[in-house]
């Protein structure tokens, strides 16, 4: 595989079933309401560390300007930039980052929403010039993303990279405008490690599946 080929993201199967979740830990008061621990949290965080070499090899001399998409993308966002700055003290090659932090909200219960709301400052003209790291959490139309790019690039930015730690194999999948993937995965509604279902599950560490049971607990 060459190097664009491993940036696309580990690719998990449509017949994954995940691991059984006595096999790991979990938080006892989501014990009814997860299927199956999906992808394990030091896996994810083993892959963060790769895509962490490579956006640290692609912007080259370039300070990195993060922008994190709240709020499924904070604990993406922070643990990339601290895998980024651990390299970066361990080579010579330290790059300063920055971090801004925008929100936007698409989703009610398990269903995309068709308008994007971008919340709080959409004045975003501290991004000219520089070097531009969109950090998100899970990129599955894309239209989210195309939006935000569209809006991003107004600001006359260096350059603009996206990082998504998760995208989803849907129709018209918008894998070309994610630069770093961490994992491709089937069209399922997963939670965890930031990722929520009406702001639940936030609090789990792995990325896990939703159970029947979980989607009417915490349904709006
Ligand atoms: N889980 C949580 N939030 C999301 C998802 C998902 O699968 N897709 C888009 N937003
Ligand atoms: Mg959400």
């Amino acid at each position: 595989m060459d190097n664009s080929q491993m940036k696309r993201g580990i690719v998990i199967k449509d017949d994954w079933p995940g691991y059984n979740l006595d096999l790991f830990t979990y938080p006892e008061h989501y014990h009814e309401d997860i299927e199956s621990v999906y992808i394990p949290h030091g896996v994810i965080m083993n892959r963060i560390e790769r895509l962490a070499r490579y956006i640290t090899d692609d912007f080259g001399d370039s300070n990195i300007m993060v922008l994190c998409v709240l709020k499924g993308g904070y604990k993406f966002c922070a643990d990339l930039v601290e895998f980024i700055k651990v390299l970066g003290r361990n080579s010579n090659r330290y790059l300063e980052t920055r971090v801004e932090f925008i929100r936007l909200k698409s989703y009610l219960n398990d269903q995309s929403t068709e308008d994007l709301h971008i919340i709080g400052s959409r004045d975003l003209s501290f991004l000219r010039g520089k070097s531009v790291l969109i950090v998100e959490a899970i990129v599955d139309t894309g239209k989210t993303m195309k939006a935000l790019l569209q809006h991003v690039e107004t600001f006359e930015p260096k350059m603009v990279k996206v990082a998504g730690l998760l995208v989803k194999r849907v129709p018209n999948m918008a894998e070309s405008l994610t630069d770093y993937v961490g994992f491709e995965i089937p069209n399922r509604f997963v939670v965890g490690y930031a990722l929520d279902y009406n702001e639940y599950f936030r609090d789990l560490n792995h990325i896990c599946v939703i159970s029947k049971t979980g989607k009417m607990k915490y349904k709006v």
